[in-house]
């Protein structure tokens, strides 16, 4: 089976664009970040985890980005990251809602806290960056949003009750934002990914990575950089005419 990763930058489209990445310390985030740098992007690593490899990579590939501490889940902690990026790289174009946690636990041990940290972060946050940065999206007349979703929206996975309903919601708020902010040229979707392996991912059950793959259409572990090349579109203006979608970009798990 072919098993070619479209992970090359093609071109420096997003040369002259600030993109802001949540969660880009590891992970999924971090491979978003290397590549909108790749293509010109100056890239701001937004994340409570030190961000500092992160930026040294892009920087040693000749890229530009800078590390804001930030705790996503305090209103006021974003709206000081966003003055931070203002200064620093200027008024941000993109937005990457990209982190999330998935604690995995059976509906009946969720505590309520428990339930809240999961929408506190993968929900309340997505409002928080929202009120943030659109202003000066609006401003300029320009502006792309993606949030993070997951593709288990789409099929029953246990011990998922409280992160499934929460990715619901980020597609929820992806609709409503793409309705809401059409007319200042600001287009908002969502990657729907499979699982994907990352240090996180790694850490829970090696059973996962086995039996996910054979659900998917394409039966190889995905990688970050298997999300890469549609981040890199969604936030182009290749992409001025896609708004409010759900992309799933999970080797065909879900054939919608
Ligand atoms: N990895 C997968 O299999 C998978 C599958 C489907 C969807 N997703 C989604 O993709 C996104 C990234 O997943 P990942 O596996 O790369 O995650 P990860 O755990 O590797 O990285 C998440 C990042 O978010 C940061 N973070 C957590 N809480 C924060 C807070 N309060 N403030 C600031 N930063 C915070 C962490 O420090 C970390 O760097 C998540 O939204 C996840 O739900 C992942």
């Amino acid at each position: 089976m072919p098993d070619r990763i479209n992970d090359r930058p093609m071109t420096r489209r997003h040369e002259g664009r600030t993109a802001v990445i949540t969660g880009a310390a590891g992970g999924i985030g971090r491979a978003y970040a290397v590549r909108l740098a790749a293509e010109g992007a100056a890239v701001a690593v937004l994340d409570r985890a030190d961000g500092a490899a992160v930026v040294k990579e892009i920087h040693d590939a000749g890229g530009r980005a800078i590390a804001v501490h930030v705790d996503l889940t305090d209103a006021a902690s974003v709206a000081a990251a966003q003055e931070e990026v203002a200064e620093q790289l200027g008024a941000a174009d993109i937005l990457v809602n990209n982190a999330g946690i998935y604690p995995n636990q059976p509906f009946e041990s969720i505590t309520f806290e428990q339930w809240r940290a999961v929408f506190t972060l993968n929900v309340d946050a997505l409002f928080h960056t929202a009120k943030a940065f659109v202003p000066g999206m609006r401003e300029r007349g320009w502006g792309r949003i993606v949030n993070m979703t997951s593709n288990s929206v789409g099929m029953v996975i246990p011990g998922f009750s409280h992160y499934v309903s929460s990715k619901m919601a980020a597609i929820g708020l992806t609709r409503g934002l793409a309705t809401d902010l059409a007319d200042a040229g600001i287009t908002v979707n969502a990657i729907a990914p499979s699982l994907v392996r990352t240090a996180t991912t790694e850490a829970g059950p090696a059973e996962l990575f086995e039996m996910v793959p054979q659900l998917q259409a394409i039966r190889r572990v995905q990688v970050p950089e298997d999300l890469t090349g549609m981040l890199s579109f969604l936030v182009s203006d290749a992409a001025a005419f896609v708004t409010g979608q759900t992309l799933f970009v999970d080797g065909g798990l879900i054939r919608s």
